[in-house]
């Protein structure tokens, strides 16, 4: 008998576990990877792969010039490697998808790739994140090389926030009127597990069935790791940090009873001046911090968040419940930040990069997801831009590929207004003008499409800063 799901707004909203330091007000972090048993489903338990067991993992909360470490044990039986994705990060603590943290036990060990790069470690390891970065809504991910999709679709997901100064100051709603939404979606088999449509479940070979080579769908939309959740707010103004944790899936969220998103940051922190959206579109990997002024609603009112590129449960996301009055002094200001424009002047490489299936090989008679007809297993960088420079990147894709190239921002040429970003949607047969601050550190990192399962079959190549 199938497990029911919930109706849709039934189950109650939580928020992620908040990561404590080890010290008191220090900046380091312990988290073990490991299986555990959480209810997602009503009543039921389903087993994830989940930072300390959470899914999603515990929040992060960081300073922006601060270094903050976390120290990952591996107690999951296959190897992981976490990435602070958006972070600027040196080569070295990136997550570079072959620096696998190896399980204890010798028997599941595995090496992939071994002669691109590879600084493995058995059963933990510290990461180092120096964080020379802005207030930014960054999330950490697993990353290993072929079998991201299935380890993050398992629960390897958490919230990294990045707070600073600037940020701090704005009469923007804070403590529990700042809450983060991780959304995803996900599938449930009979027996209330999690389904994922692996070529084989040991993780011996990479990739999904032919039918998902467009990557995988779930059918029931998780906010924070519960279905279809319901919130109950106050009549008052709320900033929500959305992140699409999703594989595959692209959402575009909307309100009703008359709220709308103010939008006031994106993937890489804040825009110059707040603009008001009756949607947010989000790729796979995309954040938008959004405040919903709910202090005009009336009590007893429920404002439902729907998805308007979904049909069925997926149109559905979660509900605001406004159950009582609320004090608040927060407003959105007219401006919030500086986004000093990239110059084309400043410009000094042009690059055109193709995200597309590639030709058809008798080892691939489908084609690989490639960038440039480059896969990662060909070693290859597809650029070698140099440190503290400027470069304007034509993207260009087949069908929808969020792209995102780690270390390095970006803002779309002639549109600095939408902000950094970190990850361009790129939309079917597109063609995208993006300038690219080359900034942080020399080294060799990679950028891939966001979408789990085209990134695990090839969607992945190397490029060196220099
Ligand atoms: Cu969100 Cu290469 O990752
Ligand atoms: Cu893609």
């Amino acid at each position: 008998s199938r497990v029911p799901f919930p109706k849709p707004f039934t189950v109650p909203f939580v928020t992620p576990p908040i990561a404590r330091p080890t010290q008191p007000g220090g900046t380091a972090y312990e988290l073990t990877a490991r299986t555990s048993d959480v209810e997602i489903l009503p009543g039921r338990t389903t087993l994830v792969l989940g930072y300390d067991g959470s899914f999603p993992g515990p929040t992060i909360h960081a300073r922006g010039g601060t270094a903050t470490t976390v120290r990952l044990r591996n107690d999951l039986p296959v190897p992981t490697v976490m990435h602070l994705h958006g972070g600027v990060t040196p080569s070295t603590d990136d997550g570079y998808p072959t620096d696998l943290i190896q399980p204890r036990d010798t028997r599941l060990r595995r090496h992939l790739h071994p002669g691109v790069q590879a600084r493995t470690t058995v059963g933990e390891r510290t990461y180092t994140f120096p964080l020379r970065q802005r207030a930014s809504t960054l999330w950490y991910h697993d990353h290993t090389m072929d079998f991201t999709g299935p380890n993050v679709y398992a629960g390897l997901a958490g919230m990294f926030v990045v707070h600073d100064d600037e940020d701090d100051a704005l009469p923007l709603p804070t403590g529990a009127r700042d809450v983060p939404l991780v959304i995803c979606d996900r599938s449930f088999g009979p027996d209330g597990e999690l389904t994922y449509p692996a070529l084989s479940t040991s993780q011996k070979v990479h990739g999904v069935r032919d039918d998902y080579m467009g990557g995988v769908l779930g059918d029931v939309v998780l906010v924070n790791g519960r279905p279809w959740p319901v919130m109950e707010v106050d009549r008052a103004r709320y900033r929500f940090r959305v992140l699409n944790a999703s594989n595959a899936r692209r959402f575009s969220l909307t309100l009703d009873h008359g709220a709308r998103f103010v939008q006031v940051g994106t993937d890489q922190g804040l825009l110059p001046r707040p603009v008001e959206r009756d949607s947010i579109t989000l790729a796979p990997a995309e954040r938008a911090d959004v405040v919903v002024d709910l202090s005009q609603v009336p009590v007893g009112t429920k404002v439902t968040m729907r998805n308007g590129l979904g049909s069925g449960g997926t149109a559905q996301v979660m509900q605001l419940h406004v159950v009582r009055q609320g004090n608040d002094d927060s407003r959105i200001p007219t401006r919030l930040s500086t986004v000093e424009p990239l110059r084309d002047s400043d410009v000094v490489a042009t690059r055109d990069l193709h995200f597309a299936l590639g030709k058809p090989t008798n080892g691939h008679p489908h084609g690989l997801w490639s960038v440039n007809g480059v896969t990662f297993a060909d070693g290859k960088d597809v650029a070698r831009p140099r440190l503290g420079t400027v470069e304007r990147w034509r993207l260009s894709s087949d069908v929808h590929h969020p792209v995102h190239p780690h270390l390095v921002r970006m803002q779309y040429a002639d549109e600095p207004e939408r902000g950094w970003k970190d990850t361009i949607d790129l939309e079917p047969g597109s063609a995208v003008e993006v300038l690219v601050q080359i900034e942080g550190y020399r080294g060799r990192y990679v950028m891939h499409c966001h979408n789990l399962e085209h990134e695990d079959m090839a969607m992945m190549v190397h490029f060196t800063v220099v």
